[in-house]
């Protein structure tokens, strides 16, 4: 059974550093999701992970065995690429086949499986076409298949669902989910849809540059995420500017760029005066009697909820969510907001600004 552990993998083109000092623990079993923006290294990284690339620096151990330099033919996984690698010249049912055969397993067994994780991704009707026959999405589901169909322990899935419609893709999300459960094997998938994240994984890991920015179960990261980045790429928030007013051994007050004292739970590691970014999800934030002035500037009909857009005094924007047989406000109208206090979470200003320190680059 597969325990992956990554010590200080570095892999570098170059003066570019794809991947740098990454530490990491997959544990056995565990559905472990690697999200980030394009660019930030998740290719590169699942490349060492599978053996496909032997890193610059670091050592890669699966089991306790270090298997730095064992080539991806000898380390037994199951890899769906993020451009689908298909043998053009087999059909599909040879494909997927293809696998259970290289492990001694007969025509007939290696079909049998084959036709079991076809069955899968409903794709048991296209076992005689070639996947040049297939579309972007139809190919997808057979590479997962044949991954599967593989015998591998531990899957490593790059991006395996960008190129469904909205709809399977998520019926997909969840079959990938509850099988892989079910046979044990440990799942590593390159992700930068972050409700895909959400929704499949055990643990999420967040990358940014290269590096790991945090990792956690998918509710801590949404609910308490320890970085501002975090915050900002997972899920939906308001960001705002401002410092630390006053501190009890309870609460911190903060006073907001436009001069509204806001009261914040927790946060006793800020002293008074330190510059900080109030970060809180559009559905912790409501109207009230008193609190931040703000005017409607725009209302979004989103089917199970409407979207509010307000902008404050200070120009900052503000979003909340209100129910969708609520009536909503006009625009133009001015209102007042208040913050969840125990679902504000506070950060410390980065020196670069907002802007720049979450930017996707
Ligand atoms: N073979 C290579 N030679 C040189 N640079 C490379 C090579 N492969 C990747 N890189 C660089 O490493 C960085 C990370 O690339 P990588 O493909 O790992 O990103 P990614 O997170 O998978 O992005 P995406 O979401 O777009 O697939 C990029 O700056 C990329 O240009
Ligand atoms: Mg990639």
């Amino acid at each position: 059974m597969p325990r992956i552990s990554l010590q200080k993998v570095t892999m570098r083109f170059g003066d570019i550093y794809a991947v740098r000092d990454i530490d990491l623990v997959i544990k056995d079993g565990e559905y472990l999701t690697i999200l980030g923006p394009s660019g930030c290294g998740k290719t590169s990284l699942i490349k060492v992970i599978s053996g496909l690339w032997t890193p610059s620096e670091g050592r890669v151990l699966i089991d306790g065995e270090d298997v730095t330099d064992v080539p991806i033919e000898d380390r037994q996984v199951g890899y769906v690429f993020q451009n689908i690698a298909l043998f053009p010249h087999m059909k599909v049912a040879k494909n997927v086949s293809f696998g259970p055969r290289m492990q001694g397993k007969t025509t007939e067994e290696g079909q049998e499986t084959a036709d079991r994780f076809l069955k899968l991704v409903n794709m048991l009707d296209r076992l005689n076409m070639f996947p040049g026959e297939l579309s972007g999405g139809e190919q997808q589901k057979v590479a997962i298949a044949r991954a599967m169909a593989s015998g591998a322990r531990l899957l490593l899935l790059d991006e395996p669902l960008s190129a469904l419609d909205a709809r399977v893709r998520m019926d997909l999300r969840y079959e990938i989910r509850r099988l892989v459960k079910e046979l044990g094997i440990t799942v590593i998938h390159v992700t930068h849809d972050q409700d895909e994240a959400m929704s499949v994984s055990d643990r999420i890991v967040v990358m940014r540059n290269g590096s790991i920015v945090e990792s956690d179960s998918p509710m801590r990261l949404y609910r308490r995420p320890n970085n501002l980045f975090t915050a900002y790429f997972i899920g939906e928030t308001n960001l705002l500017e401002g410092m630390v007013a006053d501190k009890d051994d309870r609460n911190i007050l903060i006073k907001l760029r436009d001069g509204t004292d806001i009261k914040v739970g927790g946060n006793r590691h800020f002293n008074i005066n330190d510059a900080i970014v109030l970060s809180v999800r559009p559905e912790y934030v409501y109207p009230a009697k008193e609190g931040l002035s703000a005017k409607v500037v725009q209302v979004i009909y989103m089917g199970s909820y409407w979207r509010v857009v307000t902008r404050a005094k200070s120009e900052d924007i503000v979003e909340y969510n209100i129910p969708k047989h609520h009536e909503p406000p006009n625009i133009g109208q001015g209102l007042e907001l208040v913050f969840n206090r125990k679902m504000s979470m506070v950060y410390k200003r980065p020196k670069e600004g907002i802007a720049e320190a979450v930017r996707l680059e």
